[in-house]
């Protein structure tokens, strides 16, 4: 499973979908991962962006499965 948090100073460079994408080649590459998973929040959208510019597809919508606090800073879990 991947999940990033990264400082608001750094967002919309390209720097975590550049991280994201050399720690899945590692995992695939040099780990032998068979499969890598993500959870989103759907209204998370730079965070469901980035995993689909990492080609990730979304496979299901879990109906009630976690609470989210909203906060001026963003969604936290
Ligand atoms: C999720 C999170 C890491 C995404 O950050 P991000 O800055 O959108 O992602 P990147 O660093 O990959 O930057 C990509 C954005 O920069 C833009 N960009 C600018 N220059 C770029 C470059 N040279 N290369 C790639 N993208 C570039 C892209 O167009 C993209 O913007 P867009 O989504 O509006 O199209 C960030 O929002 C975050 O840390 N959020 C708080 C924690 C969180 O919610 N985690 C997820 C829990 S499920």
């Amino acid at each position: 499973m991947i999940g990033y948090i990264f400082n608001p100073e750094f967002y919309g460079k390209g720097y975590a979908t550049e991280a994201c994408q050399a720690v899945l080649n590692y995992a695939f590459a040099e780990l032998g991962a068979h499969r890598i998973l993500a959870l989103c929040n759907p209204d998370n959208a730079p965070s469901w962006r980035l995993l689909e510019r990492l080609s990730m597809r979304r496979e299901g919508h879990f109906k009630k499965e976690a609470f989210f606090k909203k906060t001026k800073v963003g969604i936290l879990l």
